[in-house]
């Protein structure tokens, strides 16, 4: 088997670039380990910035974005007992975010890919890259019970943090930078209203908390655990009593319905880079090289910025030989995973109780969101990052 482009990993970064590649013409294979159900399935992100929202609307992906997902032009800040509003539109010039979940992105992906006529294999396994140094890197696999070797001209390893694409690459070869934090989110996705018609990020005593949507009908509900919780041991009456606490408590004027809890969760936090996003023929994009702590919500929408520059730099390549925007990507990638990282890194920081925090820690917090909220620079300044950056210049 033969591609120009062979695509390991059916995340938003891996779908969104094969999608880029197949509307210019040029081949790409999709690999992926999961069944596509598995993946049309799991509940993640599910905030797009506006530059994203409007990007997935120019390559045709919009329609069921547009119809269904909901507008913010806020976010509240409940601290202190009581919440107070981040007005996006004010602040900046009516932009806003999209609240549309990363599986319905999947599933449009997938629809647009299947349309195409584009080649993607579901429940392959065995994968492992070779030759990568060189102008034809193979991606060897099974699939159905055969072996099979994907011969390429690039390898694009979109396949989140613990794909193989990352570790195929000499240890050498790349500079890493983490920090896993010491806190996990418990999640829930509840067929039960959302608490409020925005997004709520809740900083508490007993530790943080977020309420989030997917629609008027169905709540995604988070809260702060540590790591080594155990998901048995939450039933779902502990985990309303605890949301309800954290976000309803204080005379807060938020009152939580509860429903049906549809699934569970639970994620460490962790902040990664992998530098340079590039070794020879294999490119890596999205999760594989960068993971932020899920707070300032920027996952998603990084995976797709830099599957967009890695689509428009292999355009280049194929269409007139033209290397400069490769020679690129990396940088242009790291530079907004780095802006993102900061902002995680900062939101999750004010709103997390951690462990190793005290008293102290506890009023410089407040302090911070006060600061917030009382300052309209320093509320600008959130919403600014929180809408997202422009799309790069290419
Ligand atoms: P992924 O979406 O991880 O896609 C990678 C794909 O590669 C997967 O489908 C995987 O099955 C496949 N794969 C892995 N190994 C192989 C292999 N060897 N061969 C073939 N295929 C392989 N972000 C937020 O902003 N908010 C959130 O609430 C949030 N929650 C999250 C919860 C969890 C449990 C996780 C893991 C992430 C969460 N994120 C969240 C982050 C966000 O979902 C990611 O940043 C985003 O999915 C990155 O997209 P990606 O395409 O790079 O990687
Ligand atoms: C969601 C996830 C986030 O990490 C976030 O900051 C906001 C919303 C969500 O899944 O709805």
């Amino acid at each position: 088997m033969r591609t120009q482009v062979g695509i390991v990993g059916a995340g938003p970064a891996g779908l969104f670039l094969a999608h880029m590649l197949q509307r210019e013409g040029i081949e790409s294979v999709v690999l992926e380990a999961q069944p596509q159900a598995a993946i049309e399935g799991r509940v993640r992100a599910g905030v797009l910035e506006h530059a994203i929202a409007r990007l997935l609307v120019e390559a045709g992906l919009g329609d069921r974005m547009e119809r269904e997902g909901l507008v913010h032009h806020g976010i509240g800040l409940l601290f202190g007992g009581a919440v107070h509003r981040i007005n996006f539109a004010e602040l900046l010039d009516g932009r806003g975010v999209v609240v549309w979940s990363q599986h319905e992105v999947v599933k449009d992906l997938i629809a647009a890919r299947r349309a195409a006529g584009g080649d993607i294999r579901f429940e392959v396994s065995d994968v492992t890259l070779t030759d990568i140094e060189s102008k034809r890197p193979s991606i060897h696999f099974r699939h159905a019970g055969h072996r099979h070797v994907l011969s390429c001209d690039v390898i694009a390893g979109c396949d989140g943090f613990h794909g193989v694409a990352r570790p195929s690459i000499p240890p050498g070869a790349l500079q890493v930078y983490e920090r896993i934090l010491p806190l996990a989110w418990l999640g829930i996705l509840a067929a039960a209203p959302p608490p409020a018609d925005e997004l709520i990020y809740a900083h508490h005593p007993s530790g943080f908390a977020l309420a989030s949507m997917r629609s008027q009908h169905v709540a995604r509900l988070f809260f702060q655990v540590n790591p080594d919780e155990n998901l048995g041991h939450w039933s779902d009456a502990r985990i309303w009593d605890e949301l309800d606490q954290r976000l309803a408590g204080d005379d807060s004027g938020i009152v939580l319905t509860e429903g049906a809890v549809l699934q569970k969760s639970l994620t460490t936090l962790r902040a990664f880079v992998a530098e340079p996003m590039r070794y020879g023929r294999l490119f890596l994009a999205g999760d594989a090289a960068h993971v932020v702590p899920p707070t300032g919500a920027k996952g998603m929408n990084l995976a797709i910025a830099g599957a967009r520059v890695l689509a428009r730099g292999l355009t280049e390549f194929f269409k007139s030989g033209d290397a400069s925007l490769l020679e690129r990507y990396s940088d242009i990638c790291l530079n907004r995973a780095w802006a993102a990282q900061r902002f995680s890194w900062w939101m999750t920081q004010v709103l997390h109780r951690n462990p190793r925090d005290n008293a102290f820690d506890l009023r410089r917090q407040l302090a911070d969101l006060e600061h917030l909220v009382s300052s309209r620079a320093a509320a600008a300044a959130l919403a600014e990052v929180y809408v997202g950056p422009p799309l790069e210049r290419l």
